[in-house]
C-alpha cells in the first residue's frame, strides 16, 4: 500500500488511454472508460459486424439479458426492472413521455436539477397545460432537513411526480433521496430519481429505495462506454411505461412479450455500450493489486480490496486535497458544507466574486467561461465551470487515474489567471 504521493502520476493511471499531460477532471460529465472496458465493447461491435443476422435474431437479445442481470445486482433489483437506454436523458425523456397530465396538475422540480432535465419537464408541462414547480432550495443552512423540507412544503394535492437527482449536476449534492421517497410513497406521488452520478459513487439499492423510476448513464463513476444507460421501473408502474422513440414494440428473437419489448429494438443499432456494462461492473469488482492501494484507513479489514473500494477511497484522498489546494491558494470553498450532503467523488467550488463576476457568462449549452478555456489551451486542465445565481463554480472531479499533483496545477493555474486577465 502506498501514500498518494504528490507528485507522481496515479499507479492507476495505465489502465486508461489519457494522454499523459492532460489532467482530466471532468469524470462528472464525460467519464472515459478504462482500457479493458473498451476491448469489451470492441468485442460486441465485432460479433455484431462479423455476422449481424445471427447477433441480431439469436445472439443479442440474451446477452443484454446476461448484462442486465450483473447491473441489476450491482445497482440492488431484478434484471426484469430495468432496460438499457443510451444515457440518461433518453431514460429521462420515457418517463415523461409516460406521464399522463392534465391541466393543473404539477410537476415538482428543484433549481439543483441538470438543465436539460428541468427543460425536458417544462416542455412536457406546456404540452399538457400543467404547471412545472420549481422549488428553490435554500443557499445557506443546506442539509438533509431543510432541502427535505423546502422540497415538501411546494407539494400540493396537484402534485402529480417529483423529479429530484441522486447527485446534483452543478453543485455536486447529495440528495436525501430515501426520505424524498418514503415521504413521497406516504402521499401517493410517484417518484423518478435523476441518477447518473450516483451509480458506482455512492451504494445504490433500487429495492430499498423503491422509487418509481431511476435514470441514469453508466458512462459516469460506472466506468461503462459512452451510449450506455439504464432505467429502471417499478413493477407497479411497468404497465404505464410508455416509449418516447416507437418502432417494432416486440421482441426481435421471439420470445414472449413483456414491458421491455418497447425498448430492446430501437430501430437498428449498436448495442454494444450495454453489452460492455457487465465488464465495467467485473472491472470495478476486482480485487485491486496492493502494490498500487492507496493506504487504507482501516488496515484490519479482511474483505479483499477491490478497485470500486480503492476507486472510493482515492477519490475520498484527492477531493480533500483538491478541498485545501483551492482553499489556500484562491480562497475557493465548496459549495456544500454538510457532510451528509457531500459525496467523496466531485465538488463545486464556488469562484470568490470579487475576482471572477459572472455577469457575462450565464453558463448555457455551448458556452463557456473564458477560464474553462485558459486552463485547457494553458494547462491542459479538463475541468466544468458553471454559473450557479450570481456565483461561479469550479465542478473538480476525482477518479483512479488522478494524482495530487493535477489538484495543485489547478489551484495554481486558476490564481494565475487572476493575474493574467
Ligand atoms: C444530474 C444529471 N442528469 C442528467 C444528465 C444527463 O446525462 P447524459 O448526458 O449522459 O444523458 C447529467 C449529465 O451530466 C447530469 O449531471
Amino acid at each position: 500500500m502506498t501514500e498518494t504521493s504528490a507528485n507522481e502520476p496515479s499507479p492507476w493511471r495505465s489502465l486508461w488511454n489519457l494522454p499523459d499531460d492532460v489532467a482530466y477532471l471532468n469524470h462528472g460529465s464525460f467519464g472515459p472508460s478504462p482500457i479493458v472496458v473498451q476491448k469489451s465493447y470492441e468485442y460486441w461491435t465485432r460479433q455484431l459486424e462479423q455476422q449481424p443476422m445471427n447477433f441480431f435474431l439469436r445472439e443479442m437479445e440474451p446477452a443484454l439479458e446476461k448484462s442486465l442481470a450483473v447491473l441489476a445486482n450491482f445497482v440492488g433489483t431484478s434484471r426484469g426492472n430495468l432496460v438499457f437506454v443510451d444515457n440518461a436523458t433518453f431514460g429521462m425523456n420515457i418517463v415523461a413521455a409516460s406521464t399522463r397530465l392534465e391541466t393543473d396538475d404539477e410537476v415538482l422540480v428543484n433549481d439543483h436539477e441538470y438543465g436539460a432535465v428541468t427543460r425536458l419537464w417544462r416542455r412536457t408541462c406546456q404540452k399538457a397545460g400543467a404547471r412545472l414547480v420549481t422549488c428553490e432550495l435554500p443557499a445557506a443552512e443546506l442539509h438533509t432537513e431543510s432541502v427535505f423540507e423546502s422540497i415538501f412544503t411546494r407539494v400540493t394535492s396537484h402534485t402529480k411526480l417529483i423529479v429530484v437527482s441522486h447527485v446534483t449536476s452543478p453543485t455536486a449534492m447529495v440528495m436525501p433521496v430515501e426520505k424524498i421517497c418514503r415521504r413521497a410513497k406516504e402521499l401517493g406521488i410517484p417518484v423518478c430519481i435523476d441518477g447518473p452520478h450516483a451509480v458506482a459513487m455512492l451504494p445504490l439499492n433500487l429495492r430499498e429505495l423503491d422509487c418509481d423510476f431511476y435514470t441514469a448513464s453508466c458512462h459516469k463513476w460506472l466506468s461503462a462506454p459512452f451510449g450506455s444507460g439504464f432505467l429502471y421501473v417499478a413493477p407497479r408502474q411497468q404497465k404505464r411505461i410508455q416509449p418516447a422513440v416507437i418502432s417494432w414494440g416486440g421482441s426481435i428473437s421471439g420470445r414472449q412479450p413483456g414491458w421491455k419489448d418497447e425498448f430492446n429494438w430501437l430501430g437498428t443499432r449498436n448495442p454494444a455500450a450495454f453489452l460492455a456494462t457487465a465488464d465495467a461492473i467485473r472491472f470495478l469488482l476486482s480485487t485491486a493489486s496492493p502494490e498500487n492501494c492507496t493506504q487504507l484507513e482501516n488496515t484490519q479489514s479482511t474483505k479483499p480490496h477491490t478497485m470500486l473500494d480503492e476507486l472510493q477511497q482515492r477519490s475520498r484522498q484527492l477531493t480533500q486535497l483538491a478541498t485545501n489546494e483551492l482553499r489556500h491558494t484562491i480562497e475557493a470553498k465548496p459549495i456544500i458544507h454538510d457532510r451528509s450532503l457531500r459525496n467523496d467523488s466531485m465538488v463545486s467550488f464556488v469562484l470568490p466574486a470579487e475576482l471572477f463576476p459572472t455577469q457575462s457568462f450565464k453558463g448555457k449549452a455551448g458556452h463557456r467561461h473564458p477560464l474553462q478555456d485558459w486552463l485547457w489551451q494553458h494547462h491542459r486542465i479538463e475541468i466544468p465551470l458553471v454559473a450557479w445565481g450570481s456565483q461561479l463554480l469550479i465542478r473538480a472531479s476525482a477518479h483512479l487515474y488522478n494524482s495530487p499533483e493535477e489538484y495543485s496545477r489547478l489551484a495554481a493555474a486558476v490564481r494565475d489567471f487572476t493575474h493574467e486577465v
